[in-house]
């Protein structure tokens, strides 16, 4: 049940890490845009902060291109590194032709038969996009369910991601997800409760009064 900090920003993951729950990291592309670096550049500075597996998304379209990148930063980073290969023909390729050697996750799944195919080319992850299937009409919850018992009988384990708010990590957890990915501010939102801060006030109130 580890939980995944969804960030391509050093400082953000410097501070999810102080918070001491954090396992690794996941990037995709548009997180690594918004960083304004080089994607190289942010899985170097991720890796020295967080000691736990860095995912990164290839970002290359064919089989071959996407081979080329995933050796390039497998290279830099052997043990750690989770190679996020989206959910294509030919992603599904290069899992089958690397996903011995190197840890490889299925990104942006929403259907059963995406999830059957990641586990036949050999993913170590398998990658539900929750909250967007449910923004799209779908059921996440229901879908990470039912994906649970597609692998049963593989070696993928199930990494929920797109998740938008405390109640989506809990819905994802309950539904069956071996590990979760969620960004800083859901983490941090995670800790919060109207009843803790009322219980907090009281605590405060307390010592104020005169003994
Ligand atoms: C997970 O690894 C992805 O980076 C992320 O959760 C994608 O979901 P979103 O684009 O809906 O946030």
């Amino acid at each position: 049940m580890a939980l995944f900090v969804d960030s391509a920003d050093a400082d953000e993951v410097k501070r999810a890490m102080e918070l001491g729950v954090i396992y690794g990291v996941t990037t995709n592309p548009i997180l690594i845009a918004r960083s304004g670096k080089e994607a190289r550049q942010v899985i170097a500075e991720l890796s020295e902060i967080c000691p736990g597996p860095i995912f990164h998304q290839v970002a290359a379209g064919s089989t071959e291109e996407m081979l080329a990148e995933a050796k390039t930063f497998s290279a830099r980073l052997p043990q750690r590194l989770v190679i996020k290969v989206p959910c294509t023909l030919e992603g599904l390729r290069l899992v089958s032709q690397i996903g011995e050697e190197t840890p490889c996750a299925v990104t942006a799944i929403f259907t059963l038969a995406q999830t059957y195919l990641a586990c036949q080319a050999g993913a170590r992850y398998v990658i539900p996009y929750v909250n967007r299937l449910t923004r799209a009409g779908g059921d996440g919850p229901g879908l990470v369910k039912t994906m649970r018992e597609i692998i049963s009988e593989s070696e993928a384990e199930i990494l929920a991601a797109s998740l938008k708010s405390p109640q989506d990590v809990v819905s994802a957890l309950f539904s069956g997800a071996h590990h979760v990915t969620a960004p800083l501010k859901v983490i941090e939102e995670m800790a919060k409760d109207q009843l803790t801060a009322e219980a907090l006030a009281e605590f405060a109130a307390a010592q104020d009064e005169p003994s």
